[in-house]
């Protein structure tokens, strides 16, 4: 894998950020895109651009069938056996609100359990959390280990005869811990329990096989694939969505409306209302062929190599701290600085064009449980090197004097 070439496909690293070269280490957050991608927004809005699914003119037409290629490059791209096991979302946030709103309205009552794990960013929580409130449902945490993981114990030991659904995260966007989600689904399906993968930290680094993980739900972020802000997917057995209420009413979801009642249309129809992301749809295509184009495993192995190498580096300096250090490992790296504020690490990385985040990552029971208000975060995406991992250890340094003066 050539990187240098792989970075030159990225428009944004031509530009100096307050004159420094851009070392960008926040793709757990959102990847940078490449030009195709960018491209393929301009060229769609500026030649080809018509609303889909509804007016037979040329234009019309030919984005329609642009789209639903779209859906069947998802499909594949994911191993789901149907196209309409695809549902375009506003993002992976609007995909867990979806099942959790319409399977929480259809088989939820008082005292039904939800399991989830401590690991689960906000997204795969705050959704689950409104069914406590309108249906008086419990939500259980399986709990993260030392290290960082949750085990298949773990989320066993959660399990009772009232829980319902169960729903955890693939990778970890703080400790990195990637979960053993088929064997859970596994597990899951032993005891007839649905499950849904939240894939927002998954999907980007790592090959997927719905049918072999063969999990119920599968939300998808696609502005931290490479694509488009404004689109998640949501993949769903179409067992599910068959059974499943529409989420949002409107145009394009309809069969037949009359005074007297509504009749919805075939999947996946009936979960897409309204006018869709249809450029970003489009788009998030081009995603799809470039990450064909490197090959996941390729950007996965790479990946790994460069977290273990960051791991070292940033072990070897003994005024940092990992958060975790889970056996199997995504791409990110956490991690406090000798009592630095996070947000003051960030600043000061700043400075040199070293992008991070810092804060709870969204994940304010896993820092609860950590106690800490925050940490420090550097994420790798597919055009992150050695340098930059070099880099951010000496802005780390630099840092460290600053504050030690
Ligand atoms: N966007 C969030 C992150 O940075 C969840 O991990």
């Amino acid at each position: 894998m050539n990187i240098d070439n792989i970075k030159k496909q990225f428009p944004i690293f031509d530009n100096k950020v307050q004159n420094n070269d851009l070392v960008y280490l926040d793709s757990a957050n959102s990847s940078q895109k490449p030009k195709v991608v960018v491209d393929r927004i301009y060229d769609f809005y500026t030649k080809e651009f018509s609303n889909v699914g509804r007016s037979v003119h040329y234009l019309a037409v030919a984005a329609t069938n642009l789209y639903e290629n779209t859906r069947v490059m998802v499909q594949k791209y994911i191993n789901a056996s149907d196209p309409n096991e695809i549902v375009f979302t506003k993002g992976a946030t609007e995909a867990i609100n979806l099942v959790a709103n319409t399977f929480g309205q259809k088989f939820l009552q008082e005292g039904d359990e939800i399991l989830l794990t401590e690991l689960e960013h906000h997204s795969n929580y705050v959704p689950w959390h409104y069914l406590r409130r309108s249906k008086g449902i419990k939500i259980k945490f399986a709990e993260f280990n030392s290290d960082g993981e949750v085990t298949l114990e773990s989320i066993e030991k959660n399990i009772t005869p009232k829980t319902k659904m169960i729903a955890i995260t693939h990778l970890s966007n703080v400790t990195g811990a990637i979960l053993p989600i088929k064997e859970i689904t596994k597990l899951a399906h032993s005891k007839n329990i649905p499950i849904l993968v939240d894939g927002c930290q998954g999907a980007p680094h790592l090959k997927l096989d719905m049918q072999d993980i063969d999990c119920d739900f599968y939300a998808i972020s696609c502005h931290k694939m490479y694509g488009p802000t404004g689109l998640g997917v949501l993949y769903a057995k179409k067992k599910w969505l068959d059974a499943l209420p529409p989420y949002q009413g409107g145009g394009g979801m309809i069969r037949e409306v009359k005074k007297e009642g509504i009749t919805f249309g075939d999947l996946p129809n009936k979960y897409e209302a309204g006018t869709m992301a249809t450029a970003q749809v489009i788009a998030f295509g081009e995603s799809i062929k470039f990450l064909n184009k490197i090959g996941i495993e390729n950007i996965e192995a790479h990946e790994s190599q460069l977290t273990q190498y960051g791991e070292e580096v940033l072990r070897k300096n003994n005024s940092v701290k990992l958060i975790g250090s889970p056996k199997n490992k995504g791409s990110v790296l956490s991690f406090t600085l000798d009592g630095i504020h996070a947000h003051d690490i960030a600043t000061i990385l700043d400075e040199d064009g070293v992008a991070i985040r810092a804060g709870h990552h969204c994940c304010q029971i896993l820092h609860d449980k950590l106690g800490l208000s925050a940490t420090a975060r550097a994420s790798l995406g597919v055009y992150n090197t050695k340098d930059d991992i070099d880099k951010l250890n000496e802005s780390l340094n630099k840092c460290k004097k600053i504050f030690d003066r």
